[in-house]
């Protein structure tokens, strides 16, 4: 007995030292330099539209001879997530490597050009943008301050439901007030539901944090705050996370039509109402009220931005180079990678590896196979799916953004208030049958938001067109080379063009006889592009069953594999914040930092230092 009581004494004391230097370091900081040491900010340059130029920063090709020798850290993937990190660290003077297996650095936010014209992968637009708020100040910090974004129309979003009942329109305004204004108007008999929806949209996403702190206090303590149902009673946002969106809105109550305008966003994160966690929805709906916005210059502004501050630290970012696998030294732990050179395999060692390819690319291929066996690997995989697909549809104009009257904003176009039935019925079908019965369309003219365009491409336009798809439509092609799939692929990619056409043209009239080509980007093209495994676009499902407290607290930058750590869209959540946000808890963990409150302290330190307002 008497051993029994020392032995858990000492249990509880080493749990609690354990806290208390996790507390000290998590309040103060390890004492190393923080990222956020001084405002890195300097006054925007003029937009550079030189092709070799930008080739020159985004497309630098692998070979061995460009690896910087002395790494401290190799990042697998060049997104947001990825080249954040990086960047993050080579602000505390980090020599670190980029891996990036497609020809150009960005992932979802690399562009291409299609005759003559440039299109964007991932980029729509993106929320939480205004001067002086924290995510656009975190955002300079990363790109020095050189990365302009433009305000999108308002309204930024207009949802169109063309049902049985005829044809109507609900458009989104920015700015809260407006945002809400809005809906009212569209259903006056039901503002007290508008209401009490918004008020619990603030309410959960004003502990937005709390998804934060899981992953970074140690995970037995949230594992036994779990168990003792502490999180979910303590957290709104917590508890929200546990309750599908469907759930919520049949509580409000609402009509089935503000039901589905209620939901209309669901394809930003990729999940229907039934299946939704309600606190995701709350996220992206807290995103956009308060206006949208696109990166001035093209989404590939971002990448070219950030690369500069990871060379000046000594690295570099290199394309052309596909990581085969990660490296363990004897003791298991990760000490470089193995990249890809047409026949042969590099080696490339340093005493960190980040990977922001996702935790199916990392963990079932990268790793070796005795350390994809752990029970801790393991238990990971089972708590994800992957995400869902869609085909994107790529079409250049003839004429500018007057001639032609696009706006600078977004149309998602339903057929049917039940989203979820509309959804489930379409996935179920045989893909020849599906075309007729595509459930929503996301259309937008990325040309008409970026204020630069008509300078570099005047006189066209373009055009995107955004459908769910299932990757297994797909699949057969999965071994054949990208751009030689054959016929039958291209015929079923245009089958899906042609049925989606005449809603574009009901969309807007005025563009018939203007389309100068199209194209279209299937599951498998993101497969290519992208390296998404089954051509998700945002990673790891964000289901009901991602966001439980338990399994967001485990999906964190530490892996069971030690020195190996994950950054990007699968750490937190998808969208261009939700990756960076990824990337900043990534290198938290790696510096031993609360960088959030670094960041919190240099903001307000350039506050404080303003000269004041004479009166
Ligand atoms: C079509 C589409 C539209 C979207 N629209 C928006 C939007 O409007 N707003 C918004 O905020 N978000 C949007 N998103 C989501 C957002 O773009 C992503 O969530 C985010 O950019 C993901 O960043 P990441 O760095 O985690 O991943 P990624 O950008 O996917 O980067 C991962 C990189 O790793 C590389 N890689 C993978 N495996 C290897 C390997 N073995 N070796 C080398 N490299 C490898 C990949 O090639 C890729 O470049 C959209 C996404 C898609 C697909
Ligand atoms: C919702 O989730 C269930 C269970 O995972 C799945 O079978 C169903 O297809 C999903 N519904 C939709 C519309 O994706």
């Amino acid at each position: 007995m008497f051993w029994t009581w020392v032995a858990l004494a000492l249990v509880l004391a080493a749990g609690i030292a354990r806290l208390v230097a996790w507390s000290r370091r998590f309040i103060l900081g390890s004492g190393g330099p923080s990222p956020f040491d001084k405002d890195a900010r300097r006054p925007p340059e003029a937009l550079v539209t030189e092709r070799e130029v930008r080739k020159g920063v985004l497309k630098q090709a692998f070979s061995a001879s460009h690896v910087p020798n002395q790494l401290d850290a190799v990042v697998i993937g060049s997104g947001i997530g990825g080249l954040a990190t990086a960047a993050l660290l080579a602000k505390v003077g980090k020599k670190v490597l980029v891996l990036e297996q497609h020809t150009k650095a960005g992932g979802c936010c690399h562009t291409f050009g299609q005759d003559g014209l440039e299109f964007d992968t991932g980029i729509h637009y993106v929320g939480q943008l205004k001067k002086g708020s924290y995510s656009r100040f975190l955002l300079d910090q990363i790109t020095e301050g050189q990365l302009d974004w433009a305000p999108l129309d308002s309204p930024f979003d207009i949802l169109v439901l063309d049902g049985p009942n005829g044809r109507r329109e609900f458009p989104m305004y920015s700015g809260e007030k407006a945002f809400v204004q809005g809906l009212k108007e569209k259903f006056p008999d039901e503002e007290a539901a508008i209401d009490k929806y918004m008020k619990m949209v603030k309410e959960v996403t004003k502990r937005t944090s709390h998804m934060i702190m899981l992953k970074i206090v140690p995970l037995p303590l949230v594992k036994l705050l779990d168990k003792l149902g502490v999180l979910t009673f303590f957290s709104p946002f917590l508890r929200a996370s546990t309750q599908s969106l469907e759930e919520v809105l049949n509580q409000l109550p609402a009509s089935p039509d503000l039901k589905a305008v209620l939901s209309y966003i669901y394809p930003t994160y990729g999940v229907t109402p039934k299946n939704a966690s309600f606190s995701m929805h709350a996220i992206l709906v807290n995103h956009y009220k308060n206006g949208a916005y696109y990166p001035r210059g093209g989404s590939s502004e971002i990448a070219f931005h950030i690369i500069p501050v990871i060379q000046r630290a000594g690295g570099a970012v290199l394309t052309r180079a596909k990581v085969e696998s990660v490296l363990l030294d004897s003791a298991g732990r990760a000490c470089g990678v193995s990249v890809k050179k047409g026949h042969d395999l590099v080696n490339v060692f340093a005493p960190i590896v980040i990977s922001s390819a996702g935790i199916f690319n990392t963990y079932e291929r990268l790793l070796p196979e005795r350390a994809r066996c752990l029970s801790g690997i393991q238990s990971q995989l089972g708590m994800v799916r992957h995400g869902s697909s869609a085909l994107c549809i790529f079409v250049c104009l003839q004429g500018s953004k007057s001639d032609l009257g696009l706006e600078a904003n977004n149309y998602f176009v339903y057929f049917d208030t039940d989203m979820d039935k509309a959804m489930e019925r379409y996935l179920s079908l045989p893909r020849d049958k599906a075309v007729a019965h595509i459930p929503y369309f996301f259309i937008t003219s990325p040309s008409a938001k970026d204020p630069t365009w008509e300078d570099r491409f005047p006189d066209r336009s373009t055009l995107i067109m955004m459908l769910p798809a299932r990757y297994e439509w797909f699949e057969e092609w999965r071994d054949e080379p990208q751009g030689k799939r054959g016929r039958d692929y291209e015929a079923l990619k245009d089958s899906f063009v042609e049925a989606s056409l005449p809603f574009l043209m009901k969309l807007h009239p005025q563009l018939e006889g203007k389309v100068t080509s199209i194209s279209a980007g299937s599951p498998q093209s993101n497969r290519f592009f992208l390296a998404a495994p089954r051509g998700e676009l945002y990673g790891t499902d964000h289901d009901l069953s991602r966001l439980q407290p338990r399994v967001m607290a485990t999906m964190r930058p530490q892996t069971p594999i030690p020195n190996l750590y994950l950054t990007g869209q699968d750490v937190l959540t998808c969208g261009f914040f939700g990756a960076l946000h990824g990337a900043m808890l990534c290198t938290g963990t790696i510096l031993q930092r609360n960088m959030y409150q670094d960041l919190v302290r240099l903001q307000a330190q350039g506050l404080a230092a303003r000269p004041k307002k004479l009166n």
